[in-house]
């Protein structure tokens, strides 16, 4: 059986104060819960957020990292130096990042080795825009994707990576995906990784849903045969909204 892995998205948003309170309001809340806790957020809150964080189940992620290790590329942080503080998962490939910085299918895979190199967890993001939706291209999209993002990695690697299968048009919208929809699209994910690496991969890889995933609509999802949880947005902004997401069983 999959484990679901439920982790916040935080973007752009939150004070490292803001981050101290929000883990000490969480932590509590779900103390209790067999799903894996993941809190990813900006690189000013790293430091603080881990230290609070100490002897709770709550596991801390970035949102980004540079494929090298070291050198002259001004404003980037590595994944060595996000591992020196603890860092356990970093978030890759996020269609944000793809859309405003020029991410690419190349730079993508570059950063899921060196996540692997530097003994980080990656959540690699794919998913289509509504014209590719609407064009019918949404499969080919989102495994090309995925086939892209894996290339080269060992099946011991594969298995270890997570993806959360994001569909732009669901991100920050409200709008999301029917269940029976993102179960069909991350079931495709899972089949292009099964034809790729092996069906026994293929059935360990964690593949989360993300895009307006809310307490309200979070159990309905989580509960499908291939979803593992999910990345969730601005639901993750608030302690008690995203506990219940955290907590989706109940
Ligand atoms: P929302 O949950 O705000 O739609 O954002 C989804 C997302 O982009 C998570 O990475």
């Amino acid at each position: 059986m999959r484990r679901k892995v439920i982790a916040g998205n935080w973007k752009m948003n939150m004070l490292p104060n803001e981050a101290i309170n929000f883990i000490e309001e969480l932590a509590p809340l779900v103390k209790d819960t067999k799903n894996e806790v993941v809190l990813c957020m900006p690189y000013t809150d790293l430091f603080y957020a881990l230290l609070t964080a100490q002897n709770t189940n709550i596991k801390i992620g970035a949102q980004n990292m540079h494929f090298e290790e070291t050198g002259a590329y001004t404003g980037e942080i590595s994944g060595k130096m996000l591992k020196s503080i603890n860092v356990e998962y970093v978030i890759i490939g996020h269609s944000e990042r793809r859309q405003y910085f020029n991410e690419t299918d190349e730079t993508v895979n570059k950063k899921v080795k060196a996540a692997f190199q530097y003994g980080l967890k990656p959540i690699v993001c794919v998913g289509e825009t509504l014209e590719q939706r609407e064009a019918g291209q949404t499969e080919e999209i989102i495994t090309k994707q995925t086939e892209l993002a894996l290339k080269g990695l060992t099946e011991n690697q594969v298995e270890n990576t997570i993806i959360a299968y994001e569909p732009i048009w669901a991100i920050g919208t409200g709008k999301t995906a029917t269940k029976e929809d993102a179960n069909h699209s991350i079931k495709s994910i899972r089949n292009k990784i099964a034809q790729i690496y092996g069906q026994t991969v293929a059935n360990g890889v964690i593949i989360q849903y993300g895009g307006s995933v809310k307490s309200t609509n979070a159990k309905e999802l989580f509960e499908m045969s291939d979803i593992d949880g999910g990345l969730v947005g601005g639901a993750s902004l608030k302690a008690d909204e995203f506990s219940k997401i955290v907590k989706f069983e109940n």
